[in-house]
């Protein structure tokens, strides 16, 4: 047992079943199943995870019926053929000593998955249609209730048939279960409506369906959320109402928060870096004092053992879900119990390539981590077989994550900085309000170049006669990027800044307008930064809306910041001029001219340009070498960092 977590790494009962702690992965779509099945991909991704330690895996959905067909290749428990799929996966993650439960999924209404190009007909409670998603559903009539009903208890005979630990009811984020327990949905006047005993109908009748169907040893959980957070849903008063009637009939509660239905509470469902550690434990806190021997889960950023360890302390939750904090660090249980805490590379809440993947159909990643969800490819690196004089150039994340790979093939490698700081752009993200949590990405790496045995030169310019001098056997050139101005036509009568100069302390007028040719992070925060000082910001942006480029929770929060803030936004705008006290711009889709008067500063947040001075030489010298990152091509952190391992591996081994 580790003397620092004492009670995160005591062993938890759960009805038969001892598991080793209290540290669980909850539920997460990592799109490496295919054909409805698990792939030697997904089993790797997970016995990554269970040796790295954690006490319980909870698989992914499994839809329970073929109208639950929630993105293409969602797993599918609708049939008996998946059996022996399943017991691979379930026996590699015991194998590895964890336990393993899994997800009954129906969407509902939440619907947008298309079978041969056509969007599917959704099967709803009634027809309140899904704000989100632009859906009306078709009302289910009794019948093809029954049969949902029916195809949960199939499906958890099927995963029990394949060895697994437990089923869990996915009742949480507005999806059908909670569609049919919420008022605002629920429209039906049968058996399954009208009141709170009709509207529990459905999850009672789904346990009852599954306790029958399967072994008596088998747990059955439901996962619930705590308060959708939107105003037209369930609340915290309304969910402890129904999670404390639902208990007696359950082995366990998974607490988490919000709802797929609403942009605002969508953004529980993975809640970005602005959201507290930790934050549903009040809320299992209270549900485990009202429910008696049900245990209660509790999940939603908690991503250090010390959060952990202090919600099981407490008694607020007997386990912890802490997902993206092993998406980035397989090996965080681990760490922790042999009390290694500063070695745990922590997880930032960014959402960039965990979420952000699932959601553009990619299988799952971590930007600080791109070995995550490709531990076939990457997990065990090639050792050099002769150890080579490596030089990185560069100590932004694609510079520090190259100089960790090749020192850990095996290489003796020194990283050239030219400035006094490592951290690259990232340096520059986290001095934004509501992104510096984006700083651990450094703080992160640097524990890893140390541990690497990395030598480290601060200060340190790249030229000819220093290489030659230090005569290196291989070179990575992780130079990054350098700020650059798009041509403004006029240019009198206006301030007009780069955002890094707000950043290096300039000061604005009182009526500032933001050109945002990115539409990620930064004109956020800038509009932030200066509202919040007192300047009147608009907010003009190339593109749909302010995030456009950035994970959709991680959009939708800003944007709600920005709009408390009162911040004025206008879409599809490209800057062309600015002059007496006038901005210009030209409507991308309507080609026409938009003028924004009465401003005073106008702050251009453009794209970098790649920064790539010694290649040309270097190309010359007959030194092997590789070019990375925005020093390739300005792109984001998860590119630098992926290219700083695939282009060292590519190099060197
Ligand atoms: C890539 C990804 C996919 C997810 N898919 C699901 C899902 O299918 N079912 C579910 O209940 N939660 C899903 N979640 C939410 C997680 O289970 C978890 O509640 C969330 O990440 C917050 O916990 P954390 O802060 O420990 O990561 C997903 C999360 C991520 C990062
Ligand atoms: S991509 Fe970001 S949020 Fe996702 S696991 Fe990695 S650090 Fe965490």
């Amino acid at each position: 047992m580790s003397s620092l977590f004492p009670n995160l790494f005591s062993p938890f009962q759960m009805k038969g079943l001892e598991i080793r702690n209290r540290i669980f992965s909850s539920g997460h779509d990592t799109d490496l199943a295919r054909g409805g099945i698990p792939t030697d991909e997904l089993i790797a991704y997970h016995v990554a995870r269970a040796r790295g330690g954690v006490g319980l895996i909870v698989v992914q959905v499994v839809a329970v019926h073929d109208s639950a067909r929630y993105t293409s290749e969602v797993l599918q428990g609708a049939d008996d053929d998946c059996i022996p799929h399943f017991s691979r996966l379930f026996d590699a993650i015991h194998r590895e000593g964890a336990a393993a439960f899994v997800q009954l999924f129906h969407p509902g209404r939440e619907l947008a998955a298309r079978r041969d190009g056509a969007v599917m007909p959704a099967w709803g409670v009634s027809q309140a249609p899904s704000e989100r998603f632009k859906v009306v559903a078709k009302t289910m009539s009794t019948d093809e209730i029954g049969e949902i009903i029916s195809g949960y208890g199939d499906a958890a005979r099927r995963m029990a048939a394949a060895g697994v630990d437990g089923v869990e009811i996915v009742g949480s984020h507005g999806y059908l279960p909670s569609q049919f327990l919420s008022p605002s949905i629920n429209f039906r006047t049968d058996e399954y409506g009208g009141n709170p005993e009709n509207r529990r109908r459905f999850v009672d009748e789904v346990i009852q369906s599954i306790r029958s169907t399967c072994p008596e040893e088998l747990i059955v959980g439901a996962r619930l959320s705590g308060d959708e957070f939107d105003s037209g849903g369930l609340d915290e008063d309304a969910m402890f109402e129904i999670c404390r009637n639902l208990a007696p009939s359950l082995d366990y509660l998974n607490v988490i928060a919000g709802t797929s239905a609403s942009s605002g509470g969508s953004v529980h469902i993975v809640p970005p870096m602005t959201v507290s550690n930790g934050y549903m434990a009040p809320f299992s806190a209270k549900l485990k004092q009202a429910v008696g021997p049900t245990a209660v889960l509790v999940a939603g950023r908690i991503n250090q053992p010390q959060d952990a360890e202090k919600i099981v302390r407490e008694g607020a939750a007997d386990m912890c879900g802490m997902t993206r904090a092993m998406i980035c660090d397989p090996r965080m249980p681990a760490k922790a119990s042999l009390g290694q805490v500063d070695d745990i590379r922590a997880c930032i809440g960014c959402n960039q390539a965990c979420i952000g993947h699932a959601q553009l159909g990619l299988p799952i990643s971590c930007i600080q981590y791109p070995e995550s969800g490709r531990e076939l490819r990457f997990a065990e690196k090639p050792r050099a077989e002769v150890s080579r004089r490596v030089l990185v150039v560069g100590g932004g994340p694609a510079g520090m994550k190259a100089a960790i790979t090749a020192a850990e093939t095996g290489n003796s490698v020194t990283l050239w900085e030219r400035s006094s700081r490592l951290g690259g752009q990232a340096l520059l993200a986290q001095a934004l309000p509501n992104r510096e949590e984006f700083g651990g990405i450094i703080n992160n790496l640097e524990g890893e170049l140390r541990r690497a045995g990395v030598s480290v030169s601060l200060n340190s310019e790249f030229d000819q006669p220093n290489c030659s001098e230090f005569s290196p056997d291989a070179v990575v050139l992780a130079t990054g990027s350098r700020r650059w101005m798009p041509p403004i036509e006029g240019g009198e009568g206006v301030e007009i800044l780069h955002h890094e100069d707000i950043l290096a302390g300039a000061k604005t007028g009182q009526r500032v307008v933001i050109y945002d040719w990115r539409t990620d992070w930064i004109a956020i925060g800038m509009a932030e930064l200066l509202s919040q000082s007192g300047a009147d910001v608009r907010l003009a942006v190339n593109g749909v809306c302010p995030g456009f480029a950035i994970q959709n929770y991680v959009r939708d929060a800003a944007i709600a910041r920005l709009y408390r803030l009162g911040v004025e936004t206008t879409a599809f705008m490209r800057l062309y001029g600015a002059e007496d006290r006038t901005v210009y711009f030209v409507h991308t889709a309507a080609q026409e001219p938009v003028v924004l008067e009465d401003v005073d500063t106008l702050v251009v947040v453009p794209p970098n340009q790649p920064e790539v001075g010694p290649a040309d030489w270097l190309k010359s010298s007959g030194i092997p070498y590789r070019i990375i990152g925005d020093a390739l091509a300005p792109r984001t952190a998860e590119e630098a960092v992926y290219e700083g391992l695939t282009a060292t591996l590519e190099l060197l081994t």
